[in-house]
């Protein structure tokens, strides 16, 4: 058959979404109707869930997900750093491609990953990795490709603006919002990631590498996060006309912009910023996310939306199952379709 078979690691809030979109194909791209979950890993298989599906293709061991010769994508949405990383290795070395959401295992081993994708001649994409469901990454690699990035501004952890942002609205308590945020399925499996900052500076060490180039140094990222602030002091911010937002801040700090790209030295932080009310970040609220781009002829440019959930976040990840299948289905001279052709892949920009 000319379906495309997909092997999912992860069945928790982004698996969940991806699954849902798989499985309601009408009004959306032709190409979603071609894909099909083959198999599905989770840690727990009698745990219940709340989609409906063949429970003959759950499997508790993600390698078999991977090896299967019936899989041709594998999408991994399992989090952190192992088995997620031998298992994009491991399909990467059978000459499959990848997509993943896990800015995690990108921000620390992409070059290692992207060099395997590379010298097997496969896709790893991950768009998902950061902004939740706002397009970034395929934008700063292509559509932005001539301009020369100045700075990057960003507003990239859904759970901690999400926190931030019910603190300053109902002078709520911190622990209570951040439960919530837990149960929207917004932070990490261990929240300590978005709370401290970690998953901000995950997330801003990917863009660096898509913007500036050359190897970030993703231990050396100054990163401060929000679990010391208080209700009063985002009130008092706001009496002198400021938000408090948690910023993710890439700059390039060389005087001479035109830097020969492997060598420009790079300003790295995340910390809580306060951003004056005129500011286009400072109404940035709720899950949502922004990234501000700086870059030269461009001027100014931001990508807004929401920046963590289910939903948002799968729709990432199945664009990016729809950029590697149409160019599969291509590949097979299936004229009928119209394929998202996108993108070499982010890969390159990390060699
Ligand atoms: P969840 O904790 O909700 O889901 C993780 C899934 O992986 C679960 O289904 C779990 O199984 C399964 N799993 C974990 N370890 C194993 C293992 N060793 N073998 C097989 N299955 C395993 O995480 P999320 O869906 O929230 O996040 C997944 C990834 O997506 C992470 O990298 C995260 O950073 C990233 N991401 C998340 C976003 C979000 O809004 N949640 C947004 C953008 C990216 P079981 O169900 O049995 O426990
Ligand atoms: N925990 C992350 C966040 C998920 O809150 O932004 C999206 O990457």
């Amino acid at each position: 058959n000319n379906k495309i078979g997909i092997g999912l690691l992860g069945l928790g809030t982004v698996g969940t979404g991806v699954a849902n979109i798989v499985k309601s194909p009408d009004g959306r791209h032709p190409l979603v109707s071609k894909i099909e979950l083959t198999r599905i890993a989770v840690r727990d298989i009698e745990r219940s869930r709340d989609i409906e599906l063949d429970q003959s293709i759950l499997t508790d061991d993600p390698f078999e997900v991977v090896k299967d010769p019936n899989v041709q994508i594998v999408v991994e949405a399992i989090g952190g750093i192992e088995p997620a990383k031998s298992l994009i290795l491991l399909a990467i070395s059978l000459g499959k491609s990848v997509v993943t959401a896990n800015k995690a295992v990108i921000a620390r081993h992409g070059k290692e990953i992207s060099e395997a994708a590379n010298n097997a001649g496969v896709y790893v994409l991950i768009e998902a990795a950061v902004g939740g469901g706002i397009p970034i990454i395929e934008p700063l690699k292509q559509s932005l490709g001539g301009n020369r990035i100045r700075k990057i501004t960003g507003i990239i952890n859904g759970t901690t603006n999400y926190i931030l942002s019910q603190m300053a609205k109902e002078d709520a308590n911190y622990q209570d919002v951040l439960k919530e945020a837990q149960n929207l399925g917004y932070a990490e499996a261990n929240p300590t990631a978005d709370v401290d900052g970690h998953d901000a500076a995950d997330k801003i060490s990917i863009l660096s590498g898509l913007a500036f180039g050359g190897s970030i140094d993703r231990e050396g990222i100054s990163t401060k996060g929000i679990s010391t602030l208080e209700s009063i002091e985002i009130n008092y911010a706001r009496q002198l006309g400021y938000e408090i937002k948690l910023l993710a801040i890439a700059e390039n700090l060389s005087i001479n912009a035109t830097t020969a790209i492997k060598s420009i030295p790079l300003g790295l932080r995340v910390e809580p910023t306060f951003v004056p009310k005129e500011h286009p970040l400072s109404v940035v609220n709720g899950v949502n996310n922004a990234i501000l781009i700086e870059g030269d002829p461009i001027g100014e440019v931001m990508f807004y939306g929401p920046g963590a959930g289910a939903g948002a976040t799968a729709s990432a990840v199945v664009a990016d199952i729809l950029n590697i299948g149409g160019i599969m289905l291509m590949q097979k001279e299936d004229k009928t379709l119209d394929p998202l052709l996108s993108s070499n892949s982010w890969r390159d920009c990390f060699l």
